[in-house]
């Protein structure tokens, strides 16, 4: 397993603008992208938007998503789409949106299937308060499972069925890039980033198996970590 590079920056605002600067910079690449879902990434989003509206040559996954339809306004598509889709001038040339609205079994055996020989070249990761990644939850079996997508239950706010990349699926990944800010996560963070890996952090076992693997924290996320 790589080392994770870590990155300190004072603010949520900075810590958003260095992620979107590497999104900007990977879609200008034409590279495959996986975006995640919850709260954090929004702020990375629209600046990632403002810097490079051309997204024509790269190509969008999820590394997990809840089963809602693409409108509602708990979609980890949905997210993406109102805070960097509809912000673009050319959409990504392949947008592969999980279809949770299947139900969580149809829905991991359809992007599983759209899975097959993809090669990610960044993936973005928010982390849960209790160290979850994507829909990884500590302790689940599905931490055990190969295969490239997965059907979830949720261990945490919202409480909605999920798919979810599988471990080996993320770390598979070429570089893998963490934005984590609050001090809600601060305990998850030292756990994932400065304490051996444990099921118990599912965070703590998502490295890139070849690639980089970094943490872009605010100082608040970052506040257990040794000075
Ligand atoms: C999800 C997300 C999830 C998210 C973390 C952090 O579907 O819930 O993909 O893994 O990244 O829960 O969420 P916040 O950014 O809202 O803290």
């Amino acid at each position: 397993m790589s080392d994770v590079e870590l990155d300190v920056r004072e603010s949520e605002e900075e810590a958003a603008a260095v992620v979107a600067v590497r999104l900007a910079r990977a879609a200008r690449d034409g590279a495959s992208i996986v975006l995640t879902g919850g709260t954090t990434p929004a702020l990375a989003y629209t600046d990632a938007a403002r810097l490079e509206s051309d997204w024509s040559k790269a190509v969008a996954w999820w590394g997990d998503e809840r089963c809602v339809p693409p409108e509602h306004e708990l979609s980890n598509f949905g997210l993406a789409k109102r805070t960097l889709l509809d912000l673009l001038e050319a959409q990504p040339r392949e947008v592969h949106r999980i279809r949770g609205e299947l139900g969580k079994e149809a829905a991991a055996a359809e992007y599983d299937r759209k899975l097959a020989g993809a090669e990610l070249d960044l993936l973005l990761l928010g982390v849960g308060p209790d160290g979850h990644v994507a829909s990884l939850f500590p302790n689940e079996p599905t931490l055990d499972l190969d295969g490239r997508a997965l059907p979830a239950e949720a261990r945490l706010e919202p409480f909605v069925d999920r798919v979810t990349m599988s471990l080996p699926m993320l770390c598979s990944a070429g570089e893998v890039l963490f934005l984590i800010t609050g001090e809600s996560k601060a305990e998850a963070v030292r756990r994932a980033f400065a304490a051996p890996p444990s099921r118990e952090t599912p965070a703590s076992l998502v490295r890139a198996r070849t690639g980089r693997t970094t943490a872009i924290l605010d100082r608040a996320a970052a506040a257990r970590l040794q000075a």
